[in-house]
């Protein structure tokens, strides 16, 4: 059974669809340990219920993100955990965990990237650019974490149609009913090792290619 090591920071809903994808039967996995960089957030408590283990890595603790990274990741390895999911994690990553799980860590972005991407695009931020821009359409990418922040190889995407009337709120609960269905799709298909990556392309095996 593969081990998934979730990284949060708040609400948790898309934690949740992967513990509800894995009750379900129709993500196979485990998850190994639930990590938060923020003490409190609601995340943990879903993690809790479901007898998953959890710590808090507090990045305030640390001068510089290289230790507060190196903690984390220790906590992985001892956990052997096979794949890292970013489920709402608001810290930037250091190179470390990425060099110690190439191609083995993903992130879930509200939006379609590349645009609406990097720093400081996060959470509500993202969707008040997404309507401030006038763009008729957004939604959800689950990519590969490569050391450049929102920049990796995209796994899946869905898109939401922007009405006249939605708000940064409005879109926001949009996305994430998109968010909840594609990333334990997304993860899925990363554990049973489908995804042949072509620089920043990449595609699913369907069984009838060789990797
Ligand atoms: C989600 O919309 C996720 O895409 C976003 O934070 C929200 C967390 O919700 N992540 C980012 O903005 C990362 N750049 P959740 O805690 O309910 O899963």
């Amino acid at each position: 059974m593969k081990r998934i090591g979730v990284l949060v920071s708040g609400g948790g809903s898309n934690l949740q669809a992967i513990i509800d994808s894995i009750d379900n039967g129709s993500l196979e996995a485990e998850i190994a340990v639930v990590i938060s960089n923020k003490p409190g957030v609601f995340a943990l408590e879903r993690a809790s219920t479901h007898g998953i283990p959890t710590l808090v890595i507090d990045h305030r603790g640390f001068a510089v993100n290289h230790e507060f990274d190196a903690a984390i990741l220790k906590v992985l390895l001892e956990y052997r955990v096979d794949l890292v999911c970013l489920a709402g994690f608001l810290r930037i990553l250091d190179r470390i965990l990425t060099d110690a799980y190439p191609n083995r860590v993903l992130n879930i972005h509200p939006a379609l990237l590349p645009a609406f991407g990097g720093k400081g695009m996060y959470g509500h931020h993202v969707h008040e650019a997404v309507i401030a821009s006038g763009t008729k359409y957004s939604g959800a990418t689950v990519h590969l974490v490569t050391p450049e922040t929102d920049i990796g190889p995209i796994i899946r995407q869905g898109i939401v149609a922007i009405t006249d009337t939605d708000t940064p709120e409005t879109l926001a609960e949009k996305v994430l009913k998109i968010e909840h269905q594609i990333y334990p799709e997304a993860i899925k298909s990363v554990l049973e090792e489908r995804i042949i990556i072509d620089g920043m392309r990449t595609r699913e095996n369907l069984g009838r290619e060789s990797k």
